[in-house]
């Protein structure tokens, strides 16, 4: 039989909403997201971001409301920063129980229990009088083995404050296995390790260095990853694998989705996205121009990663999110979805 052009009709499937939705490789759930917050020391008020309209720097006290409100939409995680008022060269509040982070943690775990999971970054940078992700070196460069020390610090501190996942986010060579070993060598054997394994040197952590006060000055580019490289990523994701990770991360989002399709192919554990800083920023700048659709380009945006084969993502909407999918999922095919029907019926 030969195929006569013009009788294979794909868009017979997308005539329908209710078919559209019916052949939908992919679809978002609440808790496939995952909310980054962040909490400062010191504030008595929420303070606004310029560069992430929407997302604010929480009091302890505004941290829980938001952390209540993400939890009752049906998020599946939240992932703490947390900004001190006082840093030094070696991240002193890190790990010092009372930090603001681990007070943050200590916090949600308590008050949220097993109704969510909890997640901690685990990075110096936050913490650090010059910004960077480690200790420095004579040289003033990032000295990769006596950072591990103080993340092996960070992971017990974080686990006794009762995060149940660790976000190693620093890209030092050797961390899953070293924090991996600090936390069961105390018991934790159940805290969850995710490797940030393919974490690019990118501009678009750009608003993100606003929300967290960072000191830096210069780069991180002796350590994360160079855009360029795509086959790095399977190197890390190897390593990371070997080193005992639980899930491994992608990051940037957007414009690393090659590099999440090709970890996600190889990946035997779960694979995490984080829409970052920049990719929020830009969508929200163009809707706020009038450039785009805000809605349909948030959507959108998270569509991709699950299509590229993300699990999870890590998206300051999430909480917004959550709530369209859990209002459309309770109108299904009433209301607005069967006046869609009507309007894009015709061909
Ligand atoms: C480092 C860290 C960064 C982000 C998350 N963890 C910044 C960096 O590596 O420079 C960026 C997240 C974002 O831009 O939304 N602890």
């Amino acid at each position: 039989m030969t195929l006569v052009p013009g009788t294979v009709r794909p868009r017979r499937l997308r005539s329908t909403a209710a078919l559209r939705r019916l052949v939908s490789e992919v679809r978002l759930h609440p808790a496939d997201l995952i909310l980054p917050m962040f909490v400062k020391e010191g504030l008595t008020e929420p303070v606004p971001l310029t560069g992430m309209p929407g997302v604010v720097q929480h009091t302890l006290d505004s941290l829980l409301a938001a952390a209540r409100e993400a939890v009752a939409a049906g998020v599946g995680g939240l992932m703490l920063f947390g900004i001190p008022e006082h840093r030094d060269e070696i991240g002193s509040q890190a790990d010092d129980p009372e930090g603001i982070l681990n007070r943050a943690l200590r916090l949600l775990a308590d008050d949220l229990g097993e109704d969510t999971v909890v997640m901690a970054d685990l990075c110096l940078d936050e913490f650090t009088s010059h910004g960077h992700c480690g200790v420095l070196d004579s040289a003033g460069g990032v000295d990769n083995d006596a950072t591990l020390d103080r993340y092996a610090s960070m992971a017990l501190a974080q686990a006794r404050a009762g995060a149940q996942v660790l976000g190693l986010s620093g890209m030092m060579d050797g961390q899953v296995a070293y924090c991996r070993e600090a936390l069961d060598a105390a018991g934790f054997t159940d805290t969850v390790v995710m490797g940030y394994t393919a974490k690019y040197a990118s501009a678009f952590y750009g608003p993100f260095r606003e929300a967290v006060d960072s000191e830096l000055q210069g780069d991180r580019k002796t350590y994360q990853q160079d855009p360029a490289n795509g086959r790095e990523a399977l190197r890390e994701l190897g390593l990371d694998l070997a080193e005992g990770a639980d899930v491994v991360m992608v990051k940037p989002g957007l414009p690393y989705l090659d590099v999440l399709a090709e970890v996600a192919a190889e990946s035997i554990v779960p694979v995490w996205t984080y829409q970052v800083s920049g990719e929020y920023a830009m969508i929200e700048f163009a809707a706020q121009a009038g450039a785009i659709d805000r809605e349909r380009a948030i959507e959108e945006s998270l569509v991709a990663f699950k299509r590229a084969g993300s699990d999870a993502i890590l998206t300051y909407w999430a909480t917004e999110v959550a709530q369209r999918l859990r209002a459309a999922a309770a109108g299904t095919l009433t209301g607005n979805q069967s006046a869609e029907n009507h309007t894009a019926g015709g061909r």
